[in-house]
């Protein structure tokens, strides 16, 4: 497996589009810090020296946007092997102890590419202001954790989550709805301007949110989750 290591990135992401037409599919590419790391919706990603901030560039052969749940997938079974348990906040997030310990961003060219981004906090300090909000493996552990073995085990779980999803999505979806921590739940999902409050019923095959607001079913297909 090809692995670039570099130091310093603007974002391993925008890195990877840029050499993704000269290399081969499950090519990864991992930075010490990015400069410009980004979130979903053209958010900032804070990404400092001892976070994993990495990308995978893989060439599925249909566009779907189910990929992301490789992604969290993969983060909670690599958290999993380091005694730390997680849970899917849908879409994007995984959660440890009620705080976002990772963040996946997937980006890409219909019938080309896909990259798939993934930004997990191991031994990097939280800010000050994100500290309510976010968490890091290092917190859990009590002690800084080995970088590469955290890499590896990332890619190891990738590499099988990615083989569900392409030959068994139903598999990979039923496996999500028992990791996603919402469901059952009170929410409430801004999408856009909009904000809807009501209870997280399923996660559906195509990986859209199904909600129950004042008693009417409404499906949801992305937005930002928030528990009341
Ligand atoms: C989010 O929570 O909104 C997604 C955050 C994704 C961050 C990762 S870090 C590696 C890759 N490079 C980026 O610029 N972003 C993703």
């Amino acid at each position: 497996r090809k692995i670039i290591r570099l130091p310093e990135v603007d974002s391993t992401n925008e890195y990877a589009k840029r050499i993704v037409q000269d290399v081969p599919e499950g090519t990864v590419v991992v930075a010490k810090r990015q400069t410009a790391g980004r979130g979903r919706k053209g958010r900032s990603w804070t990404s400092p020296e001892g976070g994993l901030w990495m990308s995978i560039i893989l060439k599925p052969p249909r566009v779907d946007p189910r990929l992301v749940f490789v992604g969290a997938l993969a983060v909670v079974d690599t958290l999993a092997d380091f005694g730390i348990e997680s849970g899917i906040k849908w879409p994007n997030d995984v959660w440890a102890g009620g705080r976002k310990i990772s963040g996946i961003l997937t980006e890409g060219k219909a019938g080309e590419y896909s990259i798939l981004g993934i930004g997990l906090n191991v031994n990097n300090a939280i800010p000050e202001e994100l500290r309510e909000n976010a968490v890091s493996m290092m917190q859990f552990t009590g002690r800084e954790l080995p970088l590469d073995a955290v890499l590896e085990r990332l890619l190891f779980h990738l590499e099988g989550w990615y083989r569900v999803f392409l030959e068994r999505p139903d598999l990979l979806m039923a496996k999500v709805r028992e990791r996603a921590f919402i469901l059952g739940k009170a929410v409430t999902v801004t999408e856009g301007d909009e904000k809807i409050s009501g209870m997280a019923l399923d996660i559906l095959d195509d990986g859209s949110l199904l909600m129950s607001i004042d008693g009417q079913l409404r499906r949801i297909l992305y937005g930002d989750v928030s528990l009341r």
